[in-house]
């Protein structure tokens, strides 16, 4: 059964053996095996938002609520993350530089569609781009090999794709615009 601070103790005890993803992503896929046990823990999701459940220089843990249909625009993390669904869906289209490109502008390069259960993970270099296709709420676990909220990343305007420094404020924004198109939706 899913326990926080068992999950966090395991986590760190993984990147102290391993710093590579391997061992962490064994944790997640074993945790979000049985959604229900998270979902009892973590708690019934009611909008979208970002928790966080530990956050360290080497290892942060959030629990990212997707609010219905909400897309966040293309952005590396410059760290390798493992990502848990345990309710809803996860659709991710992962991009790559053009090369040569003055603009750093991408190019799609592949996607994955991630169902509650369902754990990957994403190397230090991934560029992706995430939706929740569903009208309802999607709920995730997300590990990364870093402290998430501190390092400096980008990402990319989605009609150009052109980069830009990734600006956490406007992407905690985008989860209180999606919150309430979503209300206006009910
Ligand atoms: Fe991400």
């Amino acid at each position: 059964m899913f326990e926080l601070e068992r999950f966090v103790e395991d986590c760190k005890a993984a990147i102290a053996s391993d710093p590579t993803h391997k061992s962490v992503q064994e944790i997640v896929a074993r945790a979000v095996s049985e959604p229900g046990g998270v979902l009892k823990v973590l708690g019934e999701p009611e909008k979208g938002e970002v928790q966080k459940l530990y956050c360290t220089e080497k290892l942060t843990i959030i629990n990212v609520i997707w609010a219905p249909r909400m897309t966040i625009m293309p952005h590396n993390h410059n760290m390798w993350a493992v990502i848990g669904v345990y309710g809803g869906r996860e659709d991710n289209i992962f991009w790559r530089r053009v090369a040569d490109d003055p603009t750093g502008r991408i190019e799609a390069a592949g996607a994955r569609s991630l169902g509650s259960g369902e754990a990957t993970p994403l190397g230090p270099d991934i560029i992706h781009s995430v939706t929740n296709p569903t009208a309802k709420l999607t709920s995730a676990i997300h590990v990364y090999g870093g402290d998430f909220f501190e390092e400096e990343r980008s990402e990319w305007e989605p009609e150009g794709l052109t980069e830009q420094t990734y600006d956490v404020e406007k992407n905690m924004r985008l989860f209180e615009e999606a919150n309430s198109f979503a209300r206006q939706q009910q």
